[in-house]
């Protein structure tokens, strides 16, 4: 390996696995910034680097309709002046190559005089799987897969590129969204707060249920909930994306929400629904482009989705759990759902 992170090599251009390693965690931290904002298309994000290393642009893909990752970051150095120096693409998601609400970034790439393309996940969408990298090779541009790289860090970056995109490709293989369930259980092992009372769990745990919140396009709870707490489910303790929308889906069989609160839920921005059925209620949901569901429900709706198997990651919170008698988050993963 050479100085600056370049590694001589006879069979092309390549930056050191670490350069590029720690090009993937920035471009996951750039896309994670944008979970929740951008279904029905995936949070991706990119890193642009000169032939020394050296970062020409990163950015990430912000809301449908808005430019895809690369193309936001090659739209910017070309009017900077600097897209000259692009040696190599490093992106979580492979570029697409086909044309949606904007053009191929496949184009963008080729644009440029990118020599090398490290891709974090395969498009998992069975219309248009694969080719990208494909017409980048064809195109003469060497393509890697994060995958393949040669780095201690790389099976981790991989697997959280795949939980990054696991809604989408949920979506879009299943035609369902990806299913959270936050559940709190107090130390007396109960879900239901004390009389009186809303939550018994700590200022972090409420936050991290708001972190929840924010990335999700849909809140699914039941009626019972609704009667009990006349719960807001707005995302108060984290800022939230500009202009976001979510569903709300209550689970309602025998009519008791009141039309009060449905009224208010949607003054509050929600697209409210009722629903007498959860199967209906979450392929209503794919239907209209949710990637991500949170399920914040009471102990009778969360555990029948949890015993039908209706989950994708289980979010547990225990009051006062820890060791250090702080509550304790575990986060589970369906084993039946695995991500790419
Ligand atoms: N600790 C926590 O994480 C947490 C979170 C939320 C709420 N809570 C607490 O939970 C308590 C309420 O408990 P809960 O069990 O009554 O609330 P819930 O699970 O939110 O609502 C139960 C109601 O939802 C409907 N429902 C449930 N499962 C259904 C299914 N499979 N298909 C269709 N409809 C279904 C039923 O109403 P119908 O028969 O009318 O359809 C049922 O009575 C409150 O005290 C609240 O504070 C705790």
């Amino acid at each position: 390996m050479g100085m600056d992170g370049i590694v001589s090599s006879s069979n092309g251009p390549g930056l050191s696995p670490g350069r590029i390693a720690t090009a993937f965690s920035r471009a996951l931290d750039l896309a994670r910034a944008y979970e929740g904002a951008t279904a029905p298309n995936p949070p991706v994000g990119c890193v642009v680097l000169d032939a020394a290393g050296n970062e020409v642009g990163a950015g990430a893909h912000r809301r449908a309709g808005l430019p895809h990752a690369e193309a936001e970051v090659i739209t910017a150095a070309q009017l900077a002046g600097v897209a000259g120096w692009i040696d190599t693409v490093v992106v979580t998601l492979e570029p697409c190559n086909h044309h949606g609400r904007t053009p191929p970034c496949v184009d963008a790439i080729l644009a440029t005089g990118a020599r090398q393309v490290w891709i974090g996940c395969r498009d998992p969408n069975p219309r248009v799987g694969g080719g990208g990298a494909e017409r980048l090779r064809a195109a003469g541009r060497k393509v890697d897969f994060l995958s393949g790289l040669a780095h201690p860090a790389a099976a981790m970056l991989h697997a959280d590129a795949a939980r990054l995109l696991a809604p989408f490709s949920r979506l879009v293989s299943t035609g369902l969204p990806f299913i959270t369930i936050k559940q709190a259980i107090s130390a007396a092992g109960s879900m239901v707060p004390p009389a009186g009372q809303k939550t018994f769990t700590s200022q972090s745990a409420l936050e991290l249920a708001h972190r929840l919140r924010r990335r999700a396009d849909a809140i699914l709870t039941g009626s019972g909930t609704v009667l009990a707490d006349d719960p807001q489910f707005t995302v108060r303790l984290v800022p939230d994306h500009p202009g976001k929308q979510r569903q709300l889906v209550i689970l309602d069989r025998r009519d008791r929400v009141p039309a009060a609160y449905l009224d208010a839920a949607t003054q509050r921005g929600f697209l409210v629904h009722c629903s007498r059925d959860v199967a209906e209620a979450l392929a209503g949901l794919g239907a209209a482009g949710a990637m991500e569901v949170l399920v914040e429900a009471g102990p009778t709706l969360t555990g029948s989705m949890l015993a039908a198997g209706l989950w994708d990651e289980h979010v547990l919170i225990e009051q006062g759990a820890s060791p250090d008698g702080t509550d304790r988050v575990t986060v589970r993963r369906n084993p039946a759902h695995p991500f790419q």
